[in-house]
């Protein structure tokens, strides 16, 4: 899932608040995926988690005064602000944020804040409902919208001092695709990319359905990846049980004709498809509309099927069709029955991979096959692949001069 965050350094300004407890869990997070973090400390911080925990997991000094003679010039604060690619406030305080949208320079973490120059800052507010809701916090918070730096949640939700509502801020894994996001390249700025993911479910009956193996963990990827390079994704979605990418608005559905009204529905805005679900071929034309009793078709039943219709082809053929990418999943002969696919569906890009190697595994080999022949990818992770995947779908978009 963090594909962008290996080599990163990345600086976390810890401020009061019983949310302080996660950041353990980010800090290791972060070290998995390969980032540098550097801690920083409000004394309130130290209340509520040790600098020892801190620095066991980042393997790094924790800072937390201004005075530090650590540096050789006793100047931490220019220092820690310059190494770092990004700055993360998390815990973020009402008194943090008062005083940063103030300007106020009376510890470390409050002075590289105003020290950073361009550095991005991103601040995850962490307080009670009250706290959050105070207009004067509203008004620091706009403050620092204005001021270009990053609001981060917070969540809504039970608070450690038993009330309900906003004010908490936000699950470490929330927060790691927060920086994760911030550094993927925006290839895909502000594009309106609709992409279809998951097997459809077709009825028999009311218990039974007729479905495939397709576990929508490509299509989920792709989504993932295309929100984190800016674009606006509608992802349109049978039935799995995969989270929902940050960002990405998804629509349920289940059949493949829900499927195709769906995606017509969000076509004229559409500027790049990518049609990964796997769409079942056939339905029942007339599904029963009562459970089918054994004790009463003592022979098995007969089902008669009608085609489905193939919405990738519908999409492609429109007067003014969005950039089309198509995915074949094939047993044997891959090559020739996927290039086929391409011609037969008019579309400029179609993946093809190995049914038996990728239906519902984490891993994929990609073959693409576009009107200059076809170029296969090395075996890599959905994740991985799908991040290369919109990386070339973007340079299509805006072909070299
Ligand atoms: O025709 P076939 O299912 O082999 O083609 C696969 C590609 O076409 C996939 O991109 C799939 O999402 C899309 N497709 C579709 N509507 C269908 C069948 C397939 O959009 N009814």
């Amino acid at each position: 899932m963090f594909t962008h965050l290996a080599h990163k350094h990345v600086l976390i300004g810890l401020t009061g608040g019983i949310a302080c407890y996660k950041i353990a869990e980010l800090i290791r997070r972060l070290r998995d995926a390969g980032a540098t973090v550097d801690v920083v400390m409000t004394e309130s911080a130290t209340q509520f988690i040790t600098p020892v925990t801190l620095q066991a997991l980042s393997g790094r000094p924790v800072y937390m005064d201004l005075w530090d003679a650590r540096p050789n010039d006793n100047m931490a604060h220019i220092h820690l602000s310059r190494d770092a690619d990004v700055i993360l406030i998390a815990p973020a305080s009402t008194n943090f944020i008062a005083k940063l949208a103030q300007g106020l320079c009376d510890d470390l973490l409050s002075t590289l804040c105003i020290a950073r120059g361009n550095k991005a800052l991103l601040v995850a507010p962490a307080m009670n409902k009250e706290m959050w809701a105070h207009p004067a916090t509203q008004r620091n918070i706009q403050c620092l919208i204005q001021d270009g730096v990053t609001i981060l949640g917070p969540g809504c939700g039970d608070q450690a001092c038993g009330e309900f509502g906003d004010g908490r801020m936000l699950e470490a894994h929330q927060l790691l695709t927060a920086l994760d996001t911030h550094f993927a390249p925006k290839l895909l700025a502000n594009k309106q990319v609709v992409i279809t993911a998951g097997p459809t479910l077709e009825p028999i009956d009311p218990v039974r359905v007729l479905t495939n193996r397709s576990s929508g963990k490509m299509g989920y990827a792709l989504a993932d990846a295309a929100a984190k390079a800016g674009a606006h994704v509608t992802l349109i979605s049978g039935p799995v049980s995969l989270t929902t990418p940050a960002g990405v608005q998804r629509i349920n559905v289940e059949t493949a004709a829900q499927m195709h009204e769906t995606v017509m529905q969000h076509m004229d805005q559409c500027e790049v498809f990518i049609a990964v679900a796997a769409v079942s071929d056939w339905r029942v034309t007339q599904p029963s509309t009562q459970k089918l009793k054994k004790t009463t078709h003592t022979e098995a039943p007969i089902l008669h099927f009608s085609v489905n219709p193939d919405i990738l082809a519908e999409v492609a053929a429109r007067p003014q069709p969005p950039y089309c990418v198509g995915f074949a999943a094939e047993t044997e002969h891959l090559l020739e029955y996927a290039s086929q696919k391409r011609q037969r569906k008019g579309i400029p890009l179609l993946v093809a991979n190995l049914a038996q190697e990728a239906m519902d595994k984490d891993h994929s080999q990609l073959v693409l096959i576009d009107d200059q022949g076809s170029t296969t990818w090395p075996s890599q992770s959905k994740q991985d692949s799908a991040q290369a995947l919109i990386s070339h779908i973007a340079q299509q978009l805006t072909p070299s001069p």
